[in-house]
């Protein structure tokens, strides 16, 4: 795959620590640097910011929507670890309540899953790195129509890519910018996570598994959980199993805004998981189902309801899916397991914040991008979000161009459907997000 996010490099070292000779690839488009106020420039940080002790700042978290905030709810809520020797063992004190962290849903570009489809893995992949740049840096908007940006958020210390699809097309492009920007932080992927989920649930002495992954169009055609479940199984000496992939186009979507159109997406989503399956060749049933995209542990209970239902369904005097799909199947959820994998990352640089914090519930920071309300020219739909058509079509190399902005998560910035999700399954999350965003 071809990098290509060289406008990144130079944007952020035309800076005040630019040098003018910054070394700069065929594809970037320059930007004069007359016409930039150095220090709110669209898509910079200051990397003097990573110089000293990071320990007390916030830990950063994006996803292309709320869907990372399933992720966040199980990093909230972990006690998974001794606090104080770091032990795996739970002590009865939340594992993160020293911590504070700062949330992006890039709403305004979601969904990510649907860029590969449209052969626009290249912008998908420089909006991952645009999540990353807000994430590592102080500028933000207060609102959409603001006259200017705002520089009050804090940076980050470490950044947890709670997308599935921003974790198969974005990682390898994070910690590569990383390195050049000469930015040593830790970068956890839920994907990764995932697959060690797997890996974790198989007995080293057991069957050979069948693992069905249900994920995004996008996250599926990356290949990212097949390659990382066979280095995971494989690293881990244990049988290494068959995986059956279905990407689903709607599903997410569904979730978050159109509530009833949820039954309908599981019901095909599943079925053509357990064709995929049967196509496959395979004699044994699916055994385990990873939750490859951040919103559909939302919707366990119905994935596994439509799962019961298929293995009765009876056709022609036979049940022809009862052999394909095992009585008891284990779910994966990559996201308590992203939440482990943070802390054992915080314990290894020593960024655990050594100020105990009253946990009090407005520590954390919610933003979510938004269309830049000051622009008449970019195409809107009735409900004010970009048309899919221009979301798709868009071109990279134009940081320059700032068509979104991100701003703090107030709750009239989200669907009532989203708003109750948020209330119902995730508690953690709504108390903290309801006292920053009224
Ligand atoms: N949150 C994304 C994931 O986990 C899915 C939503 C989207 O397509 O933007 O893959």
């Amino acid at each position: 795959m071809r990098v290509t996010f060289p406008a990144v490099f130079w944007l952020l070292f035309s800076g005040p620590f630019a040098h003018a000779d910054s070394p700069i690839s065929t594809s970037l488009k320059i930007v004069p640097r007359a016409t930039r106020d150095q220090q709110t420039a669209p898509y910079t940080f200051d990397p003097n910011l990573y110089q000293g002790t990071k320990s007390e700042y916030p830990i950063g978290v994006f996803d292309s929507g709320i869907g990372g905030l399933t992720v966040l709810e199980a990093i909230r809520t972990l006690d998974a670890f001794n606090n104080e020797t770091l032990a795996p063992q739970a002590d009865g004190k939340l594992d993160f309540a020293d911590e504070q962290f700062v949330y992006l849903g890039d709403q305004a570009n979601m969904p990510y899953g649907n860029y590969s489809a449209r052969g626009k893995e290249d912008y998908l992949r420089e909006l991952i790195l645009k999540d990353t740049i807000f994430l590592l840096g102080k500028r933000c908007w207060l609102d959409s129509k603001a006259a200017s940006p705002s520089m009050t958020k804090p940076p980050v210390k470490a950044i947890v890519i709670a997308c599935n699809t921003a974790t198969a097309y974005g990682l390898e492009d994070i910690r590569t910018a990383m390195k050049t920007w000469q930015i040593s932080l830790p970068v956890i992927g839920v994907v990764e996570a995932g697959a060690r989920g797997v890996s974790e649930s198989i007995k080293n002495s057991g069957a050979k598994r069948n693992v069905g992954v249900l994920a995004t169009v996008g996250t599926c055609s990356s290949m990212a959980y097949p390659k990382a479940i066979v280095t995971s199984t494989g690293l881990a000496g244990k049988p290494v199993p068959e995986v059956i992939q279905q990407g689903s186009a709607n599903l997410a979507n569904a979730i978050e805004a159109n509530p009833t159109a949820i039954h309908d997406c599981i019901r095909q989503d599943i079925r053509q998981l357990v064709d995929n399956h049967l196509q496959s060749g395979s004699k044994q049933p699916l055994d385990t189902i990873v939750l490859g995209c951040t919103h559909f542990p939302l919707v366990q209970d119905e994935i596994q309801k439509e799962l019961n239902r298929l293995r009765n369904v009876e056709e022609n005097g036979k049940r022809p899916y009862e052999a394909m799909i095992a009585a008891t199947i284990e779910f994966v959820n990559p996201a308590e397991l992203t939440a482990k994998e943070l802390f054992r990352e915080l314990a290894r640089n020593r960024l655990f914040n050594k100020v105990e914090s009253e946990n009090a519930i407005n520590d954390d920071q919610f933003y979510i991008s938004v269309p830049d309300g000051t622009s008449s020219k970019l195409p809107l739909n009735n409900d004010g979000s970009l048309t899919t058509e221009y979301k798709y079509t868009r071109t990279i190399d134009r940081f320059e161009v700032e068509d979104t902005r991100c701003v703090p998560m107030t709750k009239n910035l989200l669907p009532s459907t989203s708003l109750n999700l948020i209330q119902q399954r995730l508690p953690e999350v709504w108390k903290r997000l309801s006292a920053t965003a009224p």
